[in-house]
């Protein structure tokens, strides 16, 4: 394919299409004001997005409760308070002509108590001294799921995206390690399962037709096991339960190193699954005009963009403008990123990520 093959419409199977094959993925960035409130600096973060060029913008990981908190000024979707903040981004991104998508979240075992969270463990041997949820209080976290994506719809969104990635809450029911209940919800792989699903069939359910779901899974630790993951993804792709999976890989090359699909990229374990309706892209390392193009031939429908997009709002514009364009090299200076646009919240947050900041930069 080439890079052009990037610029394709795509259509889903609920709403409106993406533009073109290129997301925004989700970008946490402590930029919100306490209690879960859009801050001026989230809006506009949101609306140098918009402008970009993306096919579909998601939002940082939102929590769906209050105590489902991993850190500080992270954004909220657990009252209506937070509904005239988040409609102004989800208007900012339709006037961009994209597609938006709130990513829900819930931080499970690693809900933070520093900033007003009550870790949520799936098991009770997680964390020393606090038990396991009970039945009653996992069915009223899928129902808070299920209550955020109604609001994201009354917000104006176009859909939500379930982050079911890196160890957070729906991730650690699926794995076999961090799960050990006996109650439907844990035990055999369709019980670890259940709570994703029952997320994801609620969403369908109380949400109008053209709402679209996404769904984040990542593979790698957390004690997942990638045979299980590929079934439980085969039967969400058969059953078309969602418009689009999302991915999240930290490099799309990664190879699998043990069991049945050892040698093989962990992407490809994905895309031969046979994908009806549903849509499938991923994330990593996505930093060139090239390297998106080839993750097309290598069987993703569409790219999602991450720190490739940070250093460049404009990322879509310029992968449209040059094949040849590479993203900056990283790490770079505080100031670059300043001088990009940046928020001091947002360069804050990301000076605690490995290589992003370089070390010492004002
Ligand atoms: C600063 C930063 C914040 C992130 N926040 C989130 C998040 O809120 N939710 C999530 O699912 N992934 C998050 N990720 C992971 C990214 O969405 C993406 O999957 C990852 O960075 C790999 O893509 P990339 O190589 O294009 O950056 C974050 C990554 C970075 C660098």
């Amino acid at each position: 394919m080439t890079v052009s093959d990037l610029f394709d419409p795509l259509p889903l199977l609920h709403g409106p299409a993406m533009r073109n094959r290129i997301m925004m993925a989700p970008l946490t960035n402590q930029q919100s004001e306490v209690g879960g409130f859009l801050s001026s600096f989230d809006q506009d973060w949101i609306r140098q997005l918009s402008t970009g060029g993306y096919g579909l913008i998601q939002t940082s990981a939102t929590i769906i409760e209050e105590s489902a908190i991993a850190c500080a000024r992270q954004p909220g979707i657990f009252s209506d308070a937070h509904l005239p903040g988040l409609s102004e981004a989800a208007t900012s991104v339709r006037n961009g002509g994209g597609l938006s998508a709130v990513q829900l979240h819930h931080a499970g075992h690693r809900a933070n108590p520093m900033f007003g969270g009550t870790p949520a463990p799936a098991s009770s041997r997680t964390l020393p001294g606090v038990a396991a949820l009970t039945t009653q209080e996992v069915q009223r976290i899928r129902d808070n799921f299920i209550a955020a994506a109604k609001r994201a719809e009354r917000a104006g969104f176009d859909g939500v995206s379930v982050h079911g990635a890196f160890g957070w809450i729906l991730s650690e029911f699926l794995s076999p390690l961090m799960n050990d209940r006996t109650d439907q919800y844990g035990g055999s792989m369709e019980n670890r399962a259940r709570f994703t699903m029952e997320v994801i069939e609620g969403i369908r359910r109380e949400t109008g037709p053209d709402f679209q779901i996404g769904w984040r899974l990542s593979i790698e630790r957390y004690g997942l096991r990638l045979e299980e993951l590929q079934e439980i993804t085969a039967e969400i792709l058969r059953r078309e339960m969602i418009d689009y999976l999302d991915l999240a890989l930290w490099n799309y090359g990664q190879i699998v190193d043990e069991g049945k699909y050892r040698g093989r990229t962990m992407l490809s374990v994905f895309t031969e699954i046979p994908r009806k309706g549903v849509r499938v892209g991923a994330a990593g390392r996505v930093t060139s005009a090239r390297r998106a193009a080839q993750m097309l031939d290598d069987g993703c429908d569409f790219v999602l963009v991450g720190r490739a997009g940070i250093l460049d709002r404009e990322c879509p514009k310029k992968l449209a403008a040059d094949p040849e364009y590479a993203s900056p090299q990283l790490p770079v200076t505080a100031g670059f990123l300043r001088e990009g646009g940046l928020s001091e919240r947002f360069i804050n947050h990301l000076r605690g990520w490995p290589y992003f900041v370089r070390p010492g930069s004002v």
